[in-house]
């Protein structure tokens, strides 16, 4: 009967049967890799460059589900940098999230979004510039204008760490012989040595990523890696200098917290601002987020960000506190 069947009918169960087919493959496929809301924006991303993007950077144990639930109208890109077959990783996972955010403008150099936040993939973190110290309301309140004018910002406010001069680099730097074995005396004649800070080893790291241009006298930004840059400020480089940095990345025989680090202290000088990038907080606060008219003292602004005790936030933040107290968080959840 099958084999005696023709036409349309002939065509049409193969066919059939190919669609059942790959969709199970797909679904299968996804659950596999947990890809479920990953394939989201790659199924509905219109043609057009995005307005914004956030790309995230993130290690497979980290929970981002956050990025798709609460910013559903902005294009993702969440990369996993310890999972070769994630959807969007890195060439390797190495100097942290650097390793992304290169690898990101050097895949994406020619259909940048307008805007493209740089954040890690804690949304909740001690460094986030929020009294509940969560990442998402400077996310939702950040003035993409204010971003197009000024090219970089950074998403701290706050210039507890990092400003006003983090690094002068010509006087912190170690000396080669320090730097050739990664470590230095201790300095109480003990013999013992301790491992290099980023601040020790700028200098050189500067001279390798641009070379030519004079080492800056003193650096300072709002610490903790986390931003916003346009189209523009990007592309006032060119691919090849990513390209480029990302293999000094690749390459150095440096530890990650510091090559990550001297990233840290880079971006903003990449994207075209000066070496200390320290707008006062009640300014930042109120041209980034639309919080203006804030009560700043040297260091904190009323209602915005404390340094916390820990680093690590305690377990169940941001409704309890470090005292297992009820915090009475209102945030979105
Ligand atoms: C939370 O609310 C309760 C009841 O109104 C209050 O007693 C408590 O002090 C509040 N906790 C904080 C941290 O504000």
């Amino acid at each position: 009967m099958l084999v005696r069947s023709s036409g349309v009918r002939g065509s049409i169960i193969p066919i059939i049967i190919l669609l059942l087919l790959c969709s199970w493959l797909l679904v299968l496929y996804s659950h596999q890799h947990h890809l479920q809301w990953d394939l989201l924006p790659f199924l509905f991303t219109p043609d057009q460059e995005p307005p914004v993007e956030v790309v995230v950077a993130s290690t497979r144990a980290e929970d981002t589900l956050w990025v798709h639930r609460f910013l559903p109208r902005w294009a993702r890109s969440i990369y996993v940098v310890d999972n070769p077959r994630a959807r969007l990783t890195v060439p390797e996972n190495k100097g942290r999230e650097a390793m992304v955010y290169l690898t990101h403008i050097v895949n994406n150099y020619d259909t940048l979004a307008e805007t493209t936040v740089f954040v890690h993939a804690s949304r909740f973190a001690w460094h986030n510039d929020n009294r509940d110290y969560d990442l998402l309301p400077a996310l939702h309140q950040l003035r993409l204008d204010y971003v197009q004018e000024s090219g970089y910002v950074n998403l701290r406010c706050v210039q507890v760490l990092g400003c006003p001069a983090e690094i002068r680099p010509h006087i912190d730097a170690a000396s080669d012989w320090a730097r050739s074995i990664g470590s230095a005396p201790i300095g109480d004649g003990s013999g013992n040595s301790r491992a290099l800070t980023t601040k020790e080893i700028y200098k050189a790291a500067f001279e390798e990523l641009m070379p030519g241009v004079d080492v800056p006298q003193q650096v300072g930004v709002s610490c903790c890696s986390q931003f916003a840059v346009s189209r523009k400020a990007v592309r006032s480089r060119s691919r090849e200098d990513y390209v480029r940095w990302r293999d000094w990345l690749l390459e150095t025989s440096l530890p990650d917290d510091l090559s990550g680090r001297v990233f840290e202290y880079m971006w903003h000088i990449i994207f075209g601002k000066e070496a200390v990038y320290c707008p006062s907080a009640a300014d930042c606060y109120c041209k980034l987020f639309g919080e203006c008219g804030l009560k700043c003292q040297e260091m904190q602004c009323e209602g915005r960000y404390i340094l916390p005790k820990y680093s690590n936030l305690p377990e169940g933040w941001p409704q309890f506190g470090y005292a297992g107290e009820d915090r009475n968080f209102t945030g979105l959840l």
